[in-house]
């Protein structure tokens, strides 16, 4: 007997995927690297490359997972029996299990910033008084560098909030696909839409909020350098989950009844349209403060609590308001990652190693626990221990990022283009011929995943290595 669940609808597995793609990097990374490589001019890159090499890495993972309705390491060993490509499948559930590990580190942070906002810390008298004039702005901007600063790099408060974050995403995934992942996602997606507009149209309020818009939309071509387009491709990878076998896991829940090119398709247009909206939630608020955009990682933690201090000058009960919504926004955007990384290893305890669930989270939590402690540790007393010259919080974000997420996505799109026969791929990309239109169009995405693809990827690769 069958018993893998599924996901109920296919509104439900688009929340579910959407909800992987929509994370940190949409509201925390998008804003800042669209300001630094050149606005409109790297957005339009980064829709080109969403559209020419997401989606075909997106279809070849979506079709590995749901043809064989298993976990990576299994799915690769299903079609091809016996080969060594099922040890890729192995690559594959560690990648996402090492980017849980750091994520959640980040996710820690944005429970504790959601506390400090629960009990008003960016509006205190102190700091109001001092948002109140200019001259005094810059003690106010220090101490909230200070804030996050001291909370980073201590030892306790940050293990403590990664602790707990490491603890929902468990209980979700112990809860299953149906009780625990669907549920979760079918709600907190939508959410998320509605929180990021409301904090967008209060940004967009803002006096001198124009500039945050321009800034943003205005094409700068002269930014666009060849980092700048791989940085843009980078994120568009890193924002929708490829090549970590996420989407793969994902799509062996879809039911064979569904399409998965409509799935794929409103997961980038999802994922793309969120990043915009956070975009035009943040930038605006940034500029109508003063400050400098391209302030990086430390932009919503250190950036934002001074706007909220700023506008709490004179609405100080509306900037809390907004301050709580806007880390609320970022934490279930987090968890809604997170848990598809979690789930992808645990699927492959499951399905691979025959253990309950239960069991299967317990193991890889207190595994990536125990990574995710020394990335933590990495700001604080573990700050001078270097790999390759980065900390080992960076170290395990750019091995990630910049190689393994690149390197997944070769593979699956070979994968798919060289060692699966054509009439399979078709066969399950048009629903055996059910799909008129996947099958008008079938060609053309079969050739994108065959030659395009792995090959614009392998040079990605290769300049990340060689840059
Ligand atoms: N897409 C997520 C984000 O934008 C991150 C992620 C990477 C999720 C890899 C799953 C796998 O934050």
């Amino acid at each position: 007997m069958n018993t893998r669940e599924n996901f109920g609808s296919r509104f439900t597995a688009i929340m579910a995927m959407a909800g992987s793609a929509i994370g940190l990097g949409n509201i925390w990374r998008f804003p800042y690297v669209v300001g630094q490589n050149g606005g409109a001019a790297f957005i339009i890159v980064y829709l080109l490359s969403a559209l020419f090499l997401c989606i075909p890495i997106f279809l070849s993972e979506s079709m590995i997972g749901r043809r064989t309705q298993c976990s990576t390491f299994g799915a690769m060993d299903k079609l091809v029996p016996g080969s060594s490509w099922k040890w890729m499948g192995l690559l594959t559930v560690f990648t996402p299990l090492i980017i849980f590990s750091y994520y959640s580190v980040v996710g820690g942070w944005s429970i504790e910033y959601l506390v400090k906002s629960l009990s008003f810390s960016f509006t205190t008298p102190e700091l109001r008084a001092a948002a109140a004039s200019t001259a005094s702005e810059a003690v106010v901007r220090e101490s909230l560098s200070t804030m996050f600063g001291g909370f980073i790099t201590s030892t306790w408060m940050p293990l403590v909030f990664f602790t707990l974050f490491i603890a929902f995403n468990a209980v979700v995934v112990i809860g299953g696909v149906k009780s625990g992942i669907e549920k979760f996602t079918k709600v907190t997606t939508p959410v998320l839409f509605v929180l990021i507009l409301l904090i967008m149209f209060y940004s967009l309020s803002l006096p001198g909020s124009a500039a945050g818009v321009k800034y943003l939309v205005k094409p700068d071509f002269s930014k666009l350098t060849s980092s700048a387009i791989l940085s843009a491709m980078g994120q568009a990878f890193f924002s929708l989950s490829l090549g970590v076998g996420c989407i793969l896991t994902y799509a062996s829940y879809i039911k064979k009844e569904e399409n998965l090119l409509t799935t794929g398709i409103y997961t980038v247009i999802f994922d793309l349209v969120f990043a915009m909206i956070a975009g035009f939630a943040i930038m605006p608020a940034v500029f109508a403060a003063g400050i400098e955009p391209g302030a990086g990682p430390g932009l919503i933690f250190e950036t934002l609590p001074f706007i909220f201090a700023k506008m709490g000058v004179n609405m100080p009960w509306l900037s809390d308001v907004v301050a709580i919504l806007f880390f609320v926004t970022i934490l279930f955007a987090a968890l809604t990652s997170s848990i598809s990384m979690l789930e992808t290893g645990v699927a492959y305890m499951v399905d691979h190693k025959k253990m309950s669930r239960v069991k299967a989270t317990l193991i890889i939590v207190a595994g990536c626990w125990t990574l995710g402690l020394f990335c933590s540790l990495s700001y604080g007393p573990l700050a001078n221990v270097h790999i390759l010259g980065n900390t080992i919080f960076d170290f395990c974000d750019k091995m990630t990022s910049n190689f393994l997420m690149t390197f997944g996505s070769i593979l699956f799109t070979a994968f798919v283009g060289w060692k699966m026969s054509k009439a399979e791929v078709k066969d399950e990309f048009t629903n055996g011929g059910e799909k008129k239109f996947n099958l008008a169009i079938f060609n053309v995405v079969y050739f994108m995943i065959k030659y395009v693809a792995p090959v614009v990827i392998t040079i990605i690769f290769v300049s990340n290595l060689v840059l």
